[in-house]
């Protein structure tokens, strides 16, 4: 049964009035752009429209940017509907499938819609594709937006929507053949925007969560009642503030400190970032208790993909995490950087929902001015790489030419190309190959599934591989406790799970003593490991090896048969076994497998200081391209790294090259996820770099080629001219790239210097 108080909510709703005209509407286009302010009810109730009007529509898909979102809707819209999740309404996220054969209505994260229409670019099972919160202009987003253009050239029948918060709308529409726009008038309500008087975005970065606290202080004591919500960017620092704002909040005199007094004797303070534990904290959604004042410490999610009702201030960092690419490692880092004037208009309109509000910004108007107009697309800060393999699946070979809403830099395209060669998941003339194809059978990193392939076909060690594989794609296990006594605890108990190769091993023996622990939850408290993520790494160990049986890649495991066998009194591997602890496995097998793909994050020690450089920008010609700068690049093995020099696992001069998972900066470029490897294993792979000068691994090549073949023989001279104008503007355009590579690699240097470090 369906509460009434559900059913009065659902009805209060700004969209709810027009839910004929947006049936109507449904029923005559078969492409539609809706907007509507955040909250209005696109993402619960239209969905829930059609289901209850077009009984014969066998399944209709709503996307999310967020996986976190695709469990909360569904689980909300199943609420409101009055049916068990998974049966009527489901939801579909990578490595977590909650729908049946019942279910009508999926909500899905892009990438799982991405993934289906790679299959099947009919989208046959649907009748209704819904692409929502398209202004987050994820990657994912984008790439759906070009598939399902040519998914309604092949069947006009299917219904598309984009649904999206006020940003840029025209643009959509422009892009589906000018299609309709429905706009959902919202109620909003005025909100005074408070400038900070002088304070200059670039300075705020070491004091916004100091001052985000002083600020969500000073309206709790002077203003009048109403909610706050206060906009930070990470984890970390969203529990700092509540601390600390609970610590300032245990000190307050309420009858002499705070001006409303007679309204306002109490705070409750929750945070809120994208996990399953403070998503389900329903109180988060519900009024505080009487003269209680709620406090909500957010990541962006709160911005536009979550509403938490009774807002009245909104507290701006001016901030924001972001994934960003950086051609001088060839990969994403997630950094944080101011947000643009779109997000910030954004973020202050979250105060006016239900009455007049106000919205502290910690930034001058000034530096409200300077920020960019609208967030840049993902697509053009992110690396690509599995995007483009993606696409390469689809038969879509020529990427430069894709029909993107927004392109992304051609530049990032052929990094992305250049990288996907040297995995050998393309040819030299940028043709997928039997591997690449193989890889996407993963959804994985092009990275990891090339070395889950290695494993199974060629090192024989799938069976740990997959484990460390799984352990990789799951979020932070390790647990940071708050007190230094605990850390030292935690640093202690680690030690038990270091291995000499470095992280890899770590990783599989965590799992092992976690596996042997009965997956206990009791053990993942004691050992500081985060119980979420090892469980989670468990359910995708074990998908991954479903699809590996599936097909056909062999599990097969490198244990040692003899490795409990006593000591033969050799010394050297009596020596040996002893620093390795057990030795159970043939490590140094599992770390060819990774080779296979991290050879290109290859560094090697400086001769003299611990400290590593990265092997192929310093050297091969596979450095065109990426930036000039990266050879000078100190990369520093992270602190949470068995291999860490504090930890005196093994010696720094034993570790002459290394190869790592992702390079993380603070304010030193870290190295994470680091394991010990040999130069023979990698060597002959590293040709691989050299044959990139000579590779034509943009699609659009070989089209221009067999153009030029047709040519008629008295057109020969003219093309040999045109082919030497060609060269010539090439080498132009090269001089051209390269100067301005330098100049990037400039900016970045100085964008760096100013990102403190913020983790
Ligand atoms: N998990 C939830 N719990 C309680 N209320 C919710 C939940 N999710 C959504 N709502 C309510 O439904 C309203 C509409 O939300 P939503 O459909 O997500 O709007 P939109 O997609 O237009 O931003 C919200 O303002 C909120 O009041
Ligand atoms: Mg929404």
């Amino acid at each position: 049964m369906v509460s009434t108080e559900i059913i009065r909510q659902r009805e209060s709703l700004p969209v709810f009035p027009y839910r004929q005209e947006i049936i109507d509407a449904i029923k005559s286009e078969p492409l539609l752009v809706v907007i509507g302010e955040t909250g209005s009810g696109k993402t619960t109730q239209i969905p829930q429209y059609i289901l209850e009007s077009f009984p014969e529509f066998r399944l209709i898909g709503v996307t999310q940017p967020r996986r976190i979102a695709a469990i909360t809707v569904a689980n909300r819209v199943s609420e409101e509907h009055g049916s068990r999740l998974g049966d009527d309404i489901g939801y579909c996220i990578r490595f977590d499938d909650c729908t049946s054969a019942r279910t009508h209505l999926k909500y899905m994260t892009d990438g799982v819609l991405l993934r289906e229409a790679t299959i099947d670019p009919r989208l046959s099972h649907y009748d209704v594709i819904i692409v929502d919160e398209a202004h987050e202009r994820t990657l994912e987003t984008d790439v759906l937006f070009g598939l399902l253009k040519e998914t309604h050239r092949l069947r006009p029948e299917l219904k598309i929507l984009v649904m999206s918060a006020t940003l840029n709308v025209e643009k959509f529409s422009d892009f589906f053949n000018s299609c309709p726009i429905f706009i959902i008038p919202g109620r909003t309500y005025d909100v005074a925007i408070n400038h900070h008087r002088d304070a200059k975005i670039s300075s705020l970065k070491s004091t916004y969560v100091q001052r985000s606290v002083e600020t969500a202080l000073y309206i709790h004591t002077q203003e009048p009642p109403g909610d706050i919500l206060v906009f930070l960017t990470g984890q970390n620092e969203i529990e700092k503030a509540c601390r600390d704002l609970e610590g300032l909040d245990r000190d307050l005199n309420y009858k002499t400190d705070v001006k409303h007094f007679e309204d306002v004797r109490g705070l409750v303070i929750y945070p809120i970032y994208a996990t399953l534990e403070t998503m389900e904290q329903k109180a988060i959604f519900d009024d505080p208790p009487r003269y209680t004042r709620k406090i909500v410490f957010a990541t962006n999610i709160a911005q536009t993909s979550v509403t938490i009702p009774g807002i009245k201030y909104v507290i701006d960092s001016g901030f924001v995490k972001q994934k960003t690419y950086d051609p001088a490692t060839g990969m994403d880092a997630l950094l944080v950087v101011p947000i643009s004037r779109a997000a910030a208009t954004q973020r202050a309109g979250r105060a006016g929902r239900t009455a007049s509000g106000q919205a502290f910004r910690l930034y001058s108007r000034e530096s409200y001015e300077q920020m960019e107009g609208d967030t840049v697309p993902e697509i053009q800060r992110s690396s690509l790489l599995g995007t483009v393999l993606s696409l390469k699946k689809m038969g879509i070979n020529d990427i430069i030419n894709f029909e993107f809403i927004d392109p992304p830099d051609p530049a990032m395209v052929k990094n992305a190309l250049k990288q996907l060669f040297l995995l050998e998941a393309i040819d030299d003339t940028g043709k997928l190959t039997t591997l690449g194809n193989e890889m996407s059978i993963f959804p994985l990193s092009p990275f990891l599934s090339r070395v889950l392939i290695a494993s199974s076909r060629k090192y024989e060690c799938s069976r740990e591989v997959v484990i460390i594989v799984a352990m990789l794609s799951v979020d932070e296990i390790f647990v940071s406790p708050r007190s230094a006594e605990k850390q030292m605890d935690a640093d202690e108990k680690r030690r038990e799970f270091y291995h000499p190769s470095g992280d890899h091993m770590m990783l599989l023996n965590i799992f092992e003593k976690y596996r042997d622990s009965g997956y206990s939850r009791d053990w993942c408290r004691d050992k500081y490991f985060n119980y979420r993520a090892l469980s989670m790494a468990k359910s995708v160990r074990d998908q991954l090896r479903e699809l590996m049986v599936k097909h056909d890649l062999p599990l097969i495991s490198c244990r040692l048969k003899n490795y409990q066998v006593k000591d033969d009194g050799d010394r050297h591997r009596k020596k040996r076994r002893n620093s390795y602890q057990d030795i159970k496995y043939n490590a140094e097998k599992i770390l060819e497998s990774f080779s296979t793909s991290y050879y290109i994050n290859l560094a090697k020690r400086h001769p003299h200081r611990p400290v590593f450089y990265h092997y192929a920008s310093a050297t091969g010609p596979g450095s065109e391209g990426i930036d000039s700068n990266s050879s000078l690049l100190a990369l520093h093995i992270s602190p949470t790294s068995a291999l860490h020099p504090d930890n005196k696992i093994v010696r720094v001069d034993d570790l002459d090259w290394v190869t790592y998972l992702s390079v993380l900066y603070t304010n030193k470029a870290l190295m994470k996820v680091v394991s010990k490897v040999k130069l023979e294993w990698v060597q002959e792979r590293l040709n691989l770099f050299k044959k990139l000068a000579t590779a034509n691994l943009d699609g659009s090549y070989g089209s221009d080629k067999s153009e030029s073949n047709t040519l008629e023989g008295s057109d020969k001279v003219n093309s040999a001219v045109t082919d030497a104008q060609k060269v010539k503007d090439k080498d132009d355009e090269k001089k051209r790239k390269r100067l301005e590579a330098i100049e990037a690699a400039r900016q970045r240097a100085l964008a760096r210097k100013s990102i403190t470090n913020q983790e």
